[in-house]
């Protein structure tokens, strides 16, 4: 049976508008706005608006007055609508080979989700896969809504084959780029796609220094010549550490340097002395990436979403779930240019070392003419990466990060966490078995504070909660620091790699001001964990190598400019710390976001409760909520 997913949406900005436009003019244009209501993709509509223009016998003068200012002229509708699309699933050829990947809409990756701060999303996704499945908003802070949020058995049953759901929720002060991704084991490697947030109309304009001409948004994926989903079934099955990729991607294309890949090479088109915005999310899978373009700067203008103070660097660096936005200026020599991604790999552990890229295309770059008479373009001048283990770099990088302007970080601790964030091994009653073929003979696990987190079944937390049936679901005892103390990252004895399961949440009092040390551990290896929370943004104070020491640590915190994040990665065999003020009550799970390590058990909850007022308390919960 083929398997499809199929994803309705609308916001005020991606609809009817179109239709309102021209219909003060004439009935011509209305009509063919009509039939051309696009869903999701502004390149895309400008397309088809501007085919239907030239195919009605409009004046290339009108044409061109309309493609510049259909946007400004656009009238709100009043309430968000709901379009679904029914789209099936498209077999995806990679690497030379056909695979049936599941997707949204039949595209690989999914529709770009653009929007504008402000905006009420209403998005029905209705499940034809044979998979059960849900949607993660991925940033998106789902004040009092946790309904919306996605995690399979954290804030909602998955919804199962030939069932559906619909995620509302809106976008309130934030702007910039994020992306949503299936939360249900595996699924998100091809589950994915853009979500951009652009300024509210009544103030249209970016903070940057210069505004861009263009935008250009990079996914960065990982891609497995084979059913992701077999992957992690076996590695779920045996104990070992799962298959690494077989290719990374760019907006879903591997580019030039893989088997039967060139001729789909993206190119990106510019012109010169064009200022491009890069919009670039890291959602692969397991692998934190190295990204730069051949020959150009870039001025890193913002990061998850939050404004950062610029600064330019000729790399950046990105853990799976965070996105950079930069501005490149087109100032080289017209010619093609890659942009390419490879793996930042902290972990002693194996890892894709291939190259994906794309090709930033001047306008104009001359071509060359081959023997055969066919004109071929020019070779793309490579461009240069850091090494695979380069941490200075991607600590440096992550180093200069900080918000634009004094921000407002809470300063009497109500919460002083601190969490341990490793690998571990449990240990087999017969070693080396089918079911035992980790390290020795063990079976690899995960854990924060020795809790390795296991999801429930029966139920989600958040329903568990709001039902008040927490029995046989979770539990409230998650600690607040590691049970025993040890030299985290020393040479630590085997007898503390083993952690125990549970599901735990800790709880959080309403808008309670939290500060969280993750603690990397030197079990089984360091590594970069890009911590993710739920339902929140928080502030990243402070990091360091080795032990977090508060005594001497806490004096060198940035209290003042620090930048906001959602997902931080804890330096390998290092700390990072982070606060927030616990103000969206409900269930809100915190996790690395390496998928290889969530099902080993590196997440926990926090269970924020409830204030006083109506407006201090989750919402009531859909009423097509799925069961379990
Ligand atoms: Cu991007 Cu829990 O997810």
């Amino acid at each position: 049976m083929p398997s499809i997913l199929v994803i309705g949406f609308l916001s005020k900005y991606t609809s009817s508008p179109y239709a309102l436009l021209y219909s003060s003019e004439t009935r011509t244009s209305l009509k063919i706005l009509e039939n051309f209501i696009a869903p999701s993709n502004e390149a895309e509509v400008r397309n088809r608006i501007y085919e239907a223009l030239k195919s009605s016998g409009k004046s290339c003068n009108f044409i061109g007055e309309f493609l510049q200012n259909w946007e400004s002229k656009i009238k709100l509708a009043e309430k968000p609508m709901q379009q679904i699309s029914h789209i099936q699933e498209t077999p995806v050829k990679r690497l030379c080979r056909v695979h049936n990947s599941i997707t949204v809409n039949g595209q690989f990756p999914g529709p770009t989700l653009e929007v504008r701060n402000g905006d009420s999303l209403v998005i029905t996704a209705i499940n034809k896969a044979q998979y059960n499945i849900s949607l993660h908003w991925h940033g998106i802070k789902q004040m009092r809504n946790p309904w919306a949020d996605g995690p399979e058995y954290i804030t909602q049953c998955p919804i199962q084959p030939g069932g559906s759901y619909t995620y509302r929720f809106n976008i309130e002060e934030q702007e910039g780029t994020l992306w949503w991704h299936a939360h249900s084991r595996w699924l998100r490697a091809t589950v994915y796609g853009a979500l951009i947030i652009r300024p509210p109309l009544s103030s249209p304009h970016y903070p940057f220094p210069v505004l861009p001409k263009r935008e250009i948004t990079l996914l960065l994926g990982e891609w497995w010549d084979r059913n992701p989903m077999d992957v992690l079934a076996l590695a779920q099955f045996t104990g070992a550490a799962p298959n690494v990729s077989d290719a990374f991607t760019i907006n879903g294309q591997p580019g030039d340097l893989y088997r039967c890949s060139s001729q789909e090479t993206l190119r990106f088109l510019v012109g010169a002395g064009e200022i491009v915005l890069l919009r670039v999310i890291n959602s692969g899978l397991n692998q934190e990436l190295f990204f730069g373009v051949a020959n150009h700067k870039l001025t890193v203008v913002a990061a998850d979403a939050s404004y950062t103070k610029p600064f330019s660097t000729n790399v950046i660096m990105l853990g799976p779930g965070q996105t950079t936005d930069v501005l490149l200026t087109a100032d080289q020599p017209p010619a093609h240019y890659y942009m390419a991604a490879h793996a930042y790999n902290s972990a002693n552990a194996p890892f894709d070392n291939t190259t994906t890229t794309a090709i930033l295309q001047y306008k104009g770059a001359p071509c060359v003419t081959t023997l055969q008479g066919k004109s071929q373009t020019q070779r793309a001048i490579p461009a240069q990466l850091p090494g695979f283990n380069d941490t200075a770099t991607a600590a440096a990088f992550t180093a200069q990060m900080r918000s634009p302007s004094k921000v407002e970080v809470p300063v009497e601790l109500d919460e002083d966490l601190f969490f341990t964030v490793g690998l571990g091994l449990f240990n087999c009653p017969t070693p080396n078995t089918q079911r035992c073929q980790g390290p020795n003979g063990t079976r690899f696990t995960a854990s924060i504070n020795n809790v390795s987190f296991v999801f429930p079944r029966i139920n989600s937390i958040m329903q568990a909660y709001y039902q008040g049936t927490p029995a046989g679901v979770f539990t409230t005892d998650f600690p607040p620091v590691p049970p025993t103390p040890f030299d985290y990252t020393g040479n630590v004895s085997r007898g503390l790699w083993q952690p125990t399961r549970g599901t735990k949440a800790y709880k959080l009092k309403y808008k309670s001001k939290v500060q969280i040390i993750l603690q990397d551990t030197s079990i089984v290896t360091t590594e970069n964990h890009p911590m993710h929370l739920h339902g929140y943004e928080f502030y990243v104070v402070g990091t360091g190598v080795g032990n977090f020491n508060p005594s001497k640590d806490t004096a060198s915190f940035n209290l003042v400019d620090p930048p906001r994040r959602n997902t931080i990665g804890t330096p390998p065999g290092g700390w990072v710390a982070i606060r927030f003020v616990a103000d969206n009550p409900g269930v809100w799970l915190m996790h690395c976001h390496i998928d290889a390590h969530i099902f080993w058990g590196l997440a926990m909850v926090f269970l924020v409760e409830n204030g006083e007022g109506h407006l201090q308390s989750v919402q009531s919960p859909p009423l097509d909520l799925p069961r379990c």
